[in-house]
């Protein structure tokens, strides 16, 4: 008889040689519990996603009374659904009224791809400038926006009209033109290995944008829902975009995205033509009542008020070791990286050898990821730290 682990390799499709293969039991909390009694955890928050831990006991409540009600009944826009319009109610009062519309879907790629078929419909131009060095999704639109020609020759043609600009870099602005559709650019930049805005960078990418009647985009999927500290990163960074993508913890574990703006940007997708996306599981009710039940507990628990000292802990902590260069955050967005490349893979197993989970970042191969939870606990924080210390000891040893 195969293993569960042999038949998931034989069967369950992969795009990566390197699956962690941790083969999952349960979560709850921080803590994810693999099939062997290992309990392991989790600094990752399976990237970003599992903000108010796994399985919290209100989200699962909401789930089971939604189920228990209904699950999908028609493609999204035909129904009245309650779930749908109480979690919109609810977000748009916690943002500026210019982003008062939400339109639901399913996955960061695809809220991306909406949000740029969204610009050049309402702006009737085809340019889009995103920043070097980001990641916004798999799908071909989103993977157009990346600058590694590297990768995106592998599926080329990719959708013509995309410029780069350097993140940070106030003088490449001037790339944004009368003929710019939109700007989509990540608030903090997560996949090169988190890199916040500096100074007023943010506020000269909208000006640029009001200047030239581009749309200012934000893709808050990652940075979205309390993970910098605040709610969202663009209150934190004192910008207001005209669109916003979210998406990973918006559904609080379950999938979920949705593209937030004004009414009039959102309606340029009803006429001419008709229908300009259309998504049949985009804001399913189970995922609308998680993600209302968890932005409800983001607000009534006051535990973004809590990020602050949580990533200040975690920095004061890390940051000291002797093979630890750097640690750059936003909130509980981080990434420690090491002082030389050859350590990176040491600290990572030895870290997952230990019980903790941490991660690699897509663009940059001398740091790795530290998400945890927002709910964690001083308790689990100071034994994940001790942990991670003793990996950073590991692999400072490899090479003495
Ligand atoms: C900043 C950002 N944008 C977009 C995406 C794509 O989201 P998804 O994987 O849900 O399609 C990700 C995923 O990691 C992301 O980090």
């Amino acid at each position: 008889m195969p293993s569960l682990r042999e038949l998931y390799k034989q069967s369950v499709g992969q795009t990566s040689e390197y699956s962690l293969c941790l083969e999952v039991d349960r979560a709850e909390g921080c803590y994810i519990y693999t099939t062997d009694g290992k309990a392991y955890i989790d600094f990752n928050s399976g990237i970003s996603v599992s903000s108010l831990g796994h399985c919290n006991p209100v989200i699962q409540q909401a789930i089971t009374s939604q189920a228990s009600k209904h699950l999908h009944t028609m493609v999204y826009g035909e129904h009245v659904q309650e779930s749908q319009v109480r979690l919109a109610e609810l977000l748009t009062q916690q943002l500026d009224p210019s982003l008062s519309v939400v339109y639901y879907l399913l996955t960061g790629s695809e809220a991306i791809e909406t949000a740029m078929k969204l610009a050049r419909k309402a702006t009737g131009r085809a340019e889009i400038i995103a920043a070097r060095l980001s990641y916004h999704g798999s799908t071909l639109g989103a993977e157009s926006l990346r600058s590694d020609l590297g990768y995106k020759m592998h599926f080329a043609p990719v959708i013509p009209g995309v410029k780069h600009v350097t993140f940070n870099e106030v003088n490449d602005l001037q790339k944004i033109t009368h003929k710019t559709a939109c700007v989509i650019i990540e608030p903090v930049q997560a996949e090169r290995g988190v890199y916040p805005p500096t100074d007023d960078y943010l506020s000269k990418v909208e000006a640029k944008c009001r200047e030239t009647g581009a749309l200012f985009i934000l893709d808050e999927i990652q940075t979205g829902f309390g993970r910098t500290g605040h709610l969202f990163a663009h209150q934190k960074y004192g910008v207001t975009p005209d669109v916003m993508c979210i998406g990973k913890a918006m559904g609080g574990g379950l999938p979920l995205s949705a593209v937030v703006s004004s009414p009039a940007l959102i309606s340029s997708l009803v006429k001419y033509p008709a229908l300009g996306h259309i998504t049949t599981f985009g804001g399913h009710p189970l995922s609308c009542a998680a993600a209302y039940a968890s932005l409800q507990y983001l607000q009534s628990s006051g535990v973004v008020d809590t990020v602050s000292a949580k990533s200040q802990a975690l920095h004061s902590a890390i940051s000291a070791h002797p093979i630890v260069k750097e640690v750059r955050r936003s909130g509980m967005l981080m990434a420690v990286e090491v002082t030389k490349r050859k350590y990176l893979k040491y600290v990572v197993s030895q870290a997952m050898e230990l019980g903790v989970i941490v991660d690699y970042f897509l663009f940059n191969d001398r740091s790795f990821r530290l998400a945890p939870p927002l709910v964690i606990d001083d308790e689990t924080l100071k034994l994940g730290i001790d942990r991670l210390l003793a990996a950073l000891d590991y692999a400072q040893g490899k090479y003495q």
